[in-house]
């Protein structure tokens, strides 16, 4: 793992920070946390300034960690009305929908108009303090909107993914008991449209979702709306109320937001961020990482309905008055293979933020996609939810950036708010495919499987020595569970449910789950998910699901399933359990393989062995492992012979 950036020449560009001040930044960090973060935290605009910086500790009386615990502020104040002075007249938002056609801007001026007539809008529906708001939007400036209402008004917001199921969503809405639902009829990606507000209702007729009052839909589309009697047209609605709302004061711990994410056992977690830590750390990060400038057009690719859109289409970027361009349609295609590059000249983009999958997916068209555009208004681009395999690396560097571009690696989580790792050092150091360094304040650790601190050159399992402001606080309804999936794998320190490789320079270099947790196109799903979507199948009795190198997606969805005595297998069956899972958690959660398995390969405890499954999904049957502890060693040849992944 020697490769770096002089492989494609010696780089002319500078990055965002010198190993130098790097170095000696990071030491303070570690060194004198308090004074560091009480400097950090008077970046943003208090009501109130914190005295107080961190309390509480990993593995003791970590129900009460908090940052800045005293200090009173508002997130939506410090996105928008904080910049109306100097930056009054500057673009908040640049929206290209999918339709190239279909643009939008709003100035900061323009922002405070519309988020406080939709925070007014939601008050007058009753939405207030700490009740709870869900989103089921496509990419259109309302979702970023509606998120800051939100905000001013001490409400939570829930955002789900446009691309999840009726079921999905009714199951989100059902454990936050939101009281207020925002959409629109359709979204449209990739030309095709998504039929939200059908998705809507559908999931409003399921069980538990009662407790949504009303639902405020933002039309979008041509065709009439099915209107039921709790549906308000936002769009008319909204043109009712005055600009000028009252934000809320809120205390640095009071929840922003729930977001939901996959682990490896059970339903989705709603993991609960807090308003002035979160805010803080994702202004930094964003700042820092990407060495923002403020002449800057900056174009995360994510959607606001993950982690990487809260944070870095929404939150960051506007809490430091840049530029955030949203896009509507598909980055990386399909239908168009080379949009972005015209995305990017048309709108002067200078930074670009997307995943691994988006370049491989452009990459897989050659470099003759980027004829139809120079992007030289390009000075970074950032990569962020699984790791980027170096031929990839160099695609985006080489074609995408004219290789005048640093590729930052951001390597973080929905738990950890903002990000933990990314190449902090000159850019001649870059190495394609790590992640590399840790955001100041992170102190990231390897332990072997008995817990042990890995010293020097070594590879084990990723945790987090220590708080730091951005981190989820619990999770919604169930703190117990957030002790244990975060804090008691290893005590006293934070499980990443993440392998690493520690090199002899003392980078880091991000292996991917060690848990059961997929990561199929960036997208985070929960094998245990798959797994009870299709056990509930009356054809099945037992399903095992695990991942397989894919080369676009990264990894892909193979399951193994155990039929009924009574049942056959058949290319219809297999069908309908494709369908069957999309239907349960989205049309991104697709089983690329299905194997039909007599029998799975379990230990005398009755474990299923995963590790034996994932060497077979992947092909690697000679290097099978130890299977002495199987109870039946016949199983396992059997699923061999029948592979479907030659
Ligand atoms: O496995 C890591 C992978 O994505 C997981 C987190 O997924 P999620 O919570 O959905 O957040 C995605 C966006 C932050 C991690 O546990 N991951 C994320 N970024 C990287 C990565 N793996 C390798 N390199 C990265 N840069």
């Amino acid at each position: 793992m020697t490769s770096t950036a002089s492989a494609t020449g010696s780089p002319h560009y500078p990055s965002p920070v010198s190993e130098q001040d790097y170095r000696e930044r990071y030491r303070r960090s570690i060194e004198s946390p308090e004074a560091f973060w009480r400097e950090e935290a008077q970046q943003l605009q208090w009501m109130q300034p914190p005295q107080q910086v961190l309390k509480g500790r990993f593995g003791e009386n970590h129900s009460h960690i908090s940052w800045f615990e005293d200090g009173v502020l508002n997130a939506c104040v410090n996105c928008v009305d904080r910049h109306l002075d100097t930056r009054g007249d500057k673009p908040a938002i640049v929206w290209e929908g999918d339709d190239p056609s279909h643009q939008r801007t709003l100035t900061y001026r323009q922002l405070h108009d519309r988020v406080g007539r939709f925070a007014n809008m939601l008050r007058s529906l009753g939405v207030g303090r700490g009740d709870t708001v869900t989103l089921y939007m496509p990419m259109i400036p309302e979702a970023a909107i509606a998120m800051l209402a939100c905000a001013r008004i001490g409400a939570v917001h829930s955002v789900v993914f446009g691309g999840f199921s009726p079921e999905a969503l009714a199951s989100r809405i059902r454990d936050c008991d939101a009281r207020v639902l925002i959409t629109a009829d359709i979204s449209q990606r990739g030309g095709k449209q998504i039929p939200l507000k059908k998705y809507v209702d559908e999931a409003l007729a399921l069980e538990g979702t009662a407790c949504i009052e009303h639902v405020l839909l933002v039309p979008c589309g041509d065709a009439p709306i099915d209107w039921k009697a709790r549906d308000i047209n936002a769009s008319e609605l909204i043109e009712t109320h005055s600009p000028e709302c009252e934000p809320e004061a809120m205390g640095a711990e009071d929840p922003l937001f729930i977001l939901y994410t996959s682990g490896s056992t059970g339903a989705p977690k709603g993991l609960v961020h807090t308003t002035g830590g979160y805010l803080l750390y994702t202004a930094m990060t964003h700042r820092e990482i990407f060495g923002l400038r403020e002449d800057d057009v900056y174009w995360c690719a994510a959607d606001v309905g993950w982690i990487t859109g809260h944070s870095y289409v929404v939150y960051g970027p506007l809490a430091n008055g840049a530029t955030t361009f949203m896009f509507g349609g598909i980055p990386g295609g399909p239908p168009d293979y080379g949009r972005v590059g015209r995305v990017i000249d048309d709108h002067g983009i200078t930074i670009f933020y997307t995943s691994p999958t988006a370049i491989r997916a452009m990459m897989g068209h050659g470099e003759h996609i980027m004829d139809s555009s120079r992007r030289d208004s390009l000075r970074l681009i950032g990569t962020v939810g699984e790791p980027i395999n170096p031929q990839a690396w160099h695609w985006a560097h080489d074609v995408i950036g004219n290789g005048q571009c640093p590729i930052m690696d951001t390597w973080w989580q929905t738990e950890t708010g903002g990000h933990m790792m990314a190449p902090l050092t000159d850019a001649e150091n870059f190495k394609p495919g790590a992640a590399m360094r840790p955001f100041y304040g992170v102190r990231p650790a390897l332990l072997d499987d008995q817990g042990n601190i890995l010293e020097g050159e070594a590879s084990g399992s990723l945790v987090i020595e220590g708080s730091w402001p951005g981190q989820a606080r619990t999770i919604r309804g169930n703190h117990e569970r957030f002790e244990q999936t975060y804090f008691s794998v290893f005590e006293g320190h934070y499980f990443t449910g993440d392998g690493a490789h520690r090199d002899a320079d003392g980078d880091f270099w991000i292996t991917g789950r060690i848990d059961d947790v997929l990561n199929v196109s960036g997208h985070r799903i929960g094998t245990a998910e798959i797994e009870s979507s299709l056990v509930a199948h009356p054809a099945i009795s037992e399903a095992a699901v695990v991942g397989f190198p894919h080369d676009v997606k990264g990894q892909g969805i193979y399951a193994y399933v155990t039929l009924m005595q009574e049942a056959t297998a058949s290319e219809a069956l297999r069908q309908e359990l494709v369908e069957t899972v999309r239907r349960d958690i989205g049309a991104f959660a697709r089983l690329d393989i299905v194997q039909w398995a007599p029998g799975l390969p379990r230990t005398r405890s009755g474990k299923i062995m995963r590790r034996i499954l994932r060497k077979i999904a992947a092909n690697e049957v000679d290097a099978l492992g130890d299977t002495s502890t199987l109870t039946d060693p016949g199983v396992v040849d059997a699923l061999i012979e029948n592979r479907i992944n030659r």
